[in-house]
């Protein structure tokens, strides 16, 4: 499992924050720790300076006095200075100490900062046990340059302290820092938050509880906006799911009165056929059509309790060949083999979509029965009934199926409420719902349905994301 504290913003945030700031530090650390080098041998070169202007005093002839020389690079913690002094190169050295034969050089004239902090590592690194020759310019102008040797061990002792010292302050600013940033993100973000996200699990949990809708505090930037937004948000699936338990209530009360009904007109039937028998021949003339109007209202009550089954499910897309696809409802439609309508199916064969199978070949045997319904109905009107199925790679705009045929169109009465379930039919016998089907399955996939006005017959186009291409 989780740590939970470990995995938690907060957890996160604190240490994103001392991360940065420590990374931040070792950016200042750098240059710093190279002027304090710096700084450290430029004071040795003073004192050294000092120290060389003593002794010029005392005339080259004459010795200097016994131990003097020793104090004075003492003074300057050095093992030896060299300097000119007119023209001439003079070295002093100490008495006790004996000159090493290896020395690095750090020449204190050249200052930028690369070959400072690098100077700085080396000393940091490797200079536990080096000697080293500090070259730097004289107070005095006649004299060009002068060097002192020292010890580096004192040099990386001091610098060491100091780095301790920088470390840590550094921590106790990125702890600072990170505490108070933590503590008014805390108050500010992650309390609301949590606030939210239970509000959001007790909701779930009971929807049909008017109580737990979030009461949003009055908060102008983003969080507010969070909470005004979820809390009607709530309020709406609060007030639709009271619609949808009273529709499902008058949906149960149907499907009783369907049943019953269903039983009624097939008793009704019976009677009906019966009567075809008879010898009159005018009920042999009207049974027919009564047996025919039944079958329609038996129909009919069928599909209305068959849409009120269909919770409409959420599409469970696979790769799809539009083709065959196509082809199969063609076939499930009867517009296939039809004896007098042509079937064209124009899509490619190298199409495969991310589509629910299923409910699309739903949707397209909706639109095909549509058509053939329509030609059906209109008779020998059109001279050759054709049913076309296109397909179109519009990149940007998305992919289109489109679905067209030559037949009557749609009545005027029929475009009204094309879409609306039990609204949009214009024929004898219609529920209107295979248009309101094919729609809600398009939009589930992210489409559009919509009927294309051309001069002959109906078109339908189906519009999907480009996304939806399987490659
Ligand atoms: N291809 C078409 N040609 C002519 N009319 C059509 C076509 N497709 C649909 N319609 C009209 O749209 C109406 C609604 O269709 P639909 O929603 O499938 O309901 P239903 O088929 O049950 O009437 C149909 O009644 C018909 O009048
Ligand atoms: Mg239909």
């Amino acid at each position: 499992m989780k740590n939970k504290f470990t995995s938690g913003l907060s957890f996160k945030l604190i240490s994103t924050i001392i991360f940065v700031i420590l990374l931040v530090e070792v950016f200042i650390y750098l240059p710093s720790v190279a002027s304090f080098r710096q700084t450290w041998l430029n004071d040795k070169l003073s004192v050294a300076n000092v120290a060389v202007r003593v002794i010029d005093i005392v005339p080259e002839a004459m010795d200097l006095p016994d131990g003097m020389a020793d104090k004075l690079l003492d003074s300057a913690g050095a093992i030896a200075i060299v300097y000119k002094s007119a023209g001439q190169s003079r070295l002093i050295e100490h008495s006790n100490i004996l000159m090493p034969s290896i020395a690095i050089t750090a020449d204190m004239r050249q200052n930028n900062v690369i070959s400072l902090i690098s100077g700085a590592m080396d000393t940091l690194f490797l200079g536990s046990n080096r000697t080293i020759r500090v070259v730097g310019a004289t107070l005095n102008e006649e004299q060009s340059a002068i060097e002192i040797l020292l010890n580096e061990a004192p040099l990386r002792k001091a610098m060491l302290i100091y780095s301790r010292n920088i470390l840590i302050i550094s921590l106790i600013i990125a702890s600072l820092t990170a505490f108070a940033i933590f503590v008014f993100i805390n108050i500010s973000l992650i309390r609301p938050i949590k606030k939210i996200i239970n509000n959001l699990i007790a909701f779930r949990q009971a929807p049909e509880n008017a109580t737990l809708i979030l009461k949003p505090s009055k908060r102008g930037d983003e969080i507010g906006i969070v909470e005004t937004e979820l809390s009607a948000l709530e309020s709406d699936l609060f007030s639709q799911l009271g619609k949808r338990r009273h529709l499902a209530d008058l949906g149960l009360a149907v499907a009783k009165i369907n049943h019953d009904l269903r039983n009624m007109l097939g008793s009704v039937q019976l009677l009906s056929d019966q009567v075809a028998n008879l010898d009159d021949p005018k009920a042999q003339r009207l049974a027919p059509k009564l047996v025919h109007s039944l079958d329609k209202a038996i129909k009919f009550a069928q599909s209305v309790l068959e849409h009120g089954r269909q919770n409409s499910t959420e599409p469970k897309p696979q790769p799809v060949d539009l083709q065959v696809l196509v082809n199969e409802a063609a076939l499930d439609a009867r517009i296939s083999k039809h004896p007098n309508i042509k079937f064209s199916n124009l899509v490619p064969d190298y199409i495969t979509l991310k589509l629910d199978p299923d409910q699309i070949a739903r949707l397209m045997i909706n639109l095909f029965n549509n058509s053939r319904e329509a030609f059906e109905a209109s008779g020998t009107r059109t001279e050759k009934p054709e049913i076309i199925v296109n397909f179109e790679n519009r990149n940007e705009q998305g992919l289109a199926i489109i679905i067209s045929d030559n037949g009557p169109g749609l009545l005027p009465r029929a475009k009204d409420n094309l879409f609306v379930a039990f609204e949009g039919s214009a024929k004898a016998g219609g529920t209107g719902l295979g248009l309101a089907i094919a729609r809600e399955i398009i939009e589930a996939h992210g489409g559009t349905l919509n009927h294309i006005d051309k001069e002959v017959g109906a078109t339908f186009e189906i519009s999907l994301r480009s996304s939806l291409i399987f490659e």
